[in-house]
């Protein structure tokens, strides 16, 4: 029995102008005739700051409510009437996650949590418990694991953002893996031959759409989903035959990219998570035996050929215009 749970119908967003918040907003947008009531949860400077974008939601029918997320009484408020939270709060806030499910609990109409997931599996294996990166997301498990009895929790898993892992890093960053259109060079991590699996933003969108039209009894469901599976060697062979020129290629190989992560956790440096979990998924921390997409009614995805398409769009683009790359340094 594993559909037949409560419907997600009233379903609030929390954390809805972030990097990935965004396409995820933007899908229940789109799908919005699907739910009797969509909505965003963000703070009066959001709101100043990305007024134009809340207008444009708010246009399709996205209700949209301001407060404080740290303030009881505000979420308490928004809740009122909603039976689902998506949370897709950034990495600096995950553990603001843990009032946010103890009010869910305690709400008398909320019946299913989405945690902010949305990327590496953090219970891949037994080294994954001491990743600095997935501390604070592990914590946030704990917490549901010990203490919520009501609500169902979905963890959506989508592995790295393939918008990012294709993209072209700058400074320090590049060693970590970089393609760059312009200069038609890369740098791949590893051989270039491990493989990794990956989601792009516009899918994770698209796949928590699905996985919200497809409940679950479980009180406990973790989706491993993605887009497409390929290697650093494929990326760079799609981007020549695209761009159809021969790329300058260099290497970062799992040695030098441990020695990088190290020297980069000494310093403190806020790109430190990014040598980890590069490394991670360069040891084939994204690789599954089978998928999760067929559980949620295997919704279309978008291909490598498809990304690299709108990457070499994206990077050939005039100078001002802000696209998915403007934040690769901080999106991790
Ligand atoms: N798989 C990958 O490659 C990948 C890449 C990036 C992120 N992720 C994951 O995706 C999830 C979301 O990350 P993100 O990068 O999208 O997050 P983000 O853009 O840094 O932040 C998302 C939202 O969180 C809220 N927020 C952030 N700081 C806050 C603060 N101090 N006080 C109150 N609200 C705050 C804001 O909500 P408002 O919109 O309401 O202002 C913000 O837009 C995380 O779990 C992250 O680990 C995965």
């Amino acid at each position: 029995m594993a559909n037949d749970g409560p419907d997600s119908k009233k379903v609030l967003i929390i954390g809805a102008t972030g990097v990935i918040g965004q396409h995820i907003t933007e899908a229940l947008a789109n799908a919005i005739a699907s739910f009797d009531e969509v909505g965003i949860f963000t703070s009066p400077s959001t709101l100043q700051k990305k007024g134009t974008l809340i207008g444009e939601w708010k246009n399709s029918g996205v209700r949209v409510h301001v407060g404080d997320v740290n303030s009881e009484r505000d979420i308490k408020r928004a809740y009122e009437g909603y039976d689902t939270v998506v949370s897709a709060l950034g990495r600096n806030v995950i553990l603001t996650q843990i009032q946010l499910i103890a009010l869910a609990e305690a709400s008398s109409t909320i019946h299913t949590f989405y945690p902010s997931e949305f990327g590496t599996d953090i219970e891949y294996g037994p080294s994954s418990a001491t990743e600095k990166p997935n501390q604070l997301k592990l914590q946030v498990r704990k917490y549901i694991r010990d203490n919520v009895k009501k609500l169902k929790v979905t963890y959506l898993v989508t592995g790295p953002y393939s918008d990012l892992y294709i993209g072209k890093m700058g400074g320090e960053t590049n060693a970590a893996g970089s393609f760059d259109v312009q200069a038609k060079k890369a740098v791949l991590l590893g051989t270039g031959e491990e493989k990794v699996s990956l989601t792009t933003m516009e899918d994770v969108g698209r796949l928590l759409v699905a996985a919200l039209l497809t409940p679950t009894s479980n009180s406990e469901r973790i989706l491993k989903v993605n887009s497409f599976t390929t290697t650093p060697k494929e990326i760079l062979a799609e981007y020549e035959k695209q761009t159809g020129a021969e790329w300058e290629v260099s290497y970062t190989s799992l040695d030098k990219l441990k020695e990088l992560e190290e020297q980069a956790w000494e310093r403190k440096v806020p790109f430190a998570t990014v040598f980890t979990l590069r490394r991670i998924w360069t040891e084939g921390g994204t690789l599954y035996d089978e998928r999760d997409n067929e559980k949620i009614g295997n919704p279309r995805v978008e291909s490598l050929e498809d990304q690299v398409r709108s990457a070499v769009r994206q990077q050939t683009k005039p100078p001002n215009d802000n696209g998915p790359f403007a934040r690769i340094g901080s999106a991790i």
